[in-house]
């Protein structure tokens, strides 16, 4: 049928009929909020490139993290910065390292938050690769071994869900069986399987201090141009054990995002990334574009585009909308 007989304006009326016919509803569940946690007790640290966002010391995130279940967001996915660093992330492993204490002091502050931790180990080398480096060259299998020692040390403190992102291959195969051989089989793996070497991580490596200090990432994230080897290493994640698969970033990325779902059953997660939180911000500043509409709309396009679970920066804000 067409026009005249079908005019698609008589279910845009009004703001109950266009809620009526809406497709896609976001919900504060919908979100997981990644927190930047640094030594210390008491400390609170703005973040220049990400207003609005700080790096919590373990007792304000745990205060913080209150805050957020009461918003109705029910997860968190934690990034450590550690006061030591060194060529090969000892800190990334202790059993009372940063994250870890995170982890102790979310869970007694929110015993229901789903509690998640980035594995890698870019933000506690003092080269800034995510893995051992050796002749300038970034090593895979060594570096899974220590991946795993970080994953088993947030698991053991609580975390429910382990996160690699540091795009060794073969790490989330060995993760699993080294989760498992600890007893601790009922640790979820969150993959980011499908990251991209991106311009758009920019602020999130000044907020964690981990910018490379020679060369870039292209050699073990993914080039921007792919699609089918994304999807590749989405089957290949789900084969190794993988709970959840994510895409990285989100914005820039949607028709990605699209083809993984179609690709798997598995939960599927997209994380709006710094820069894609930056931008808005930025835009919004100089009053060229509403923030709290473009956030909105930034959020309803990724999961649209099918993704199940959100990672924001902006997960309290929107959370705090939706209420
Ligand atoms: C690496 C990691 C990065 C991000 C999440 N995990 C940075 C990188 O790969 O350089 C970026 C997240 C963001 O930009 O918000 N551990």
């Amino acid at each position: 049928m067409s026009f005249p007989a079908s005019r698609p304006r008589r279910l845009r009326r009004t703001p109950a009929l266009r809620a009526l016919v809406r497709e896609t509803v976001l919900t504060p569940k919908d979100f997981v909020f990644p927190m930047f946690i640094v030594p210390g007790r008491g400390v609170s640290l703005p973040i220049g490139s990400m207003p609005g966002q700080k790096r919590y010391s373990p007792d304000l995130a745990a205060e913080e993290a209150r805050r957020l279940w009461d918003l109705g967001v029910s997860a968190v996915l934690l990034f450590g910065i550690p006061e030591h660093k060194d060529a090969v992330g000892s800190s990334a492993y202790h059993k009372d390292g940063i994250v870890p204490q995170a982890v102790r002091a979310i869970a007694k502050a929110a015993p229901q938050m789903v509690i998640m931790t980035d594995v890698c180990l870019c933000e506690y080398t003092d080269h800034g690769h995510c893995g051992l480096v050796e002749k300038g060259e970034v090593l895979n299998d060594p570096t899974l071994e220590l991946l795993a020692k970080q994953a088993i040390a947030h698991a053991q403190a609580g975390a429910h869900v382990v996160a690699p992102s540091d795009m060794m291959d073969g790490r989330v195969g060995f993760i699993r069986e080294e989760l498992d051989d600890e007893g601790l089989e009922n640790t979820s793996i969150m993959a980011y399987s499908v990251k991209y070497a991106s311009a758009f991580y920019g602020p999130f490596r000044e907020a964690a201090e981990s910018a490379p200090a020679f060369g870039d990432r292209q050699s073990y994230q993914m080039d921007p141009a792919n699609q089918s080897e994304a999807i590749k290493e989405a089957r290949m994640d789900e084969e190794e054990g993988a709970d959840i698969l994510m895409v990285k970033p989100a914005g820039p990325y949607l028709d990605i995002v699209r083809a993984v779902r179609e690709a798997t059953d598995l939960p599927l997660a997209a994380y709006q990334v710094s820069g894609e939180y930056a931008m808005i911000h930025a835009a919004a500043e100089r009053g060229w574009i509403d923030l709290e509409r473009a956030m909105m709309e930034s959020l309803i396009g990724i999961k649209r585009a099918g993704a199940d679970i959100i990672i924001s920066y902006f997960a309290p804000h929107a959370a705090g909308l939706l209420k």
